[in-house]
């Protein structure tokens, strides 16, 4: 089971003390994590992560925020990572995120919800790459 996601903690995660609760949830639920990082997004970085919501109304306020602090950039691990990380992370507008969800639990508002994961395997491949070399990802088995 290679599957591989891109799960990115947003500054508002970070600054708010939530970076351990959510690597926990992933690492409970059996995912492994095979890479890890914090970083301060670019500009350049952020409008090509988001340039499928280029024409939104709300690019320009997603670009400044993604920036706004340090985030954290992972790659989760295991069957089914995308669909499965999606569920764990619940709706983009938390008002429709399940408790028991990141964003259900954790979030209220829609630009500030804490945690941005992959829709696809597409574009999990796409944001791994612009985050993370091949050589920053790690190989090895989970213990049974
Ligand atoms: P994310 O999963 O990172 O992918 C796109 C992001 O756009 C989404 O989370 C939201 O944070 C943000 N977004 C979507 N709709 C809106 C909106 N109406 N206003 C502000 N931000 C939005």
């Amino acid at each position: 089971c290679t599957d591989r996601t891109f799960v990115m903690i947003k500054p508002d995660g970070v600054q708010r003390g939530l970076i351990g609760d959510i690597v926990s949830r992933f690492e409970r639920r059996g995912l492994k994590i095979v890479a890890m990082k914090m970083l301060v997004v670019s500009d350049s970085l952020a409008k090509k992560h988001y340039e499928e919501h280029a024409a939104k109304p709300f690019f320009p306020s997603l670009v400044s925020f993604i920036k706004s602090g340090p985030v954290v950039a992972m790659v989760v691990e295991g069957r089914n990572a995308v669909p499965i990380v999606r569920s764990m992370v619940g709706a983009t507008s938390p008002s429709n995120s399940s408790p028991g969800t990141i964003r259900g639990d954790l979030a209220l508002e829609t630009g500030r919800n804490v945690i941005h994961a992959s829709d696809s395997p597409e574009s999990a491949k796409r944001e791994i790459s612009l985050y993370f070399d091949n050589s920053e990802i790690a190989t090895y088995k989970r213990i049974d």
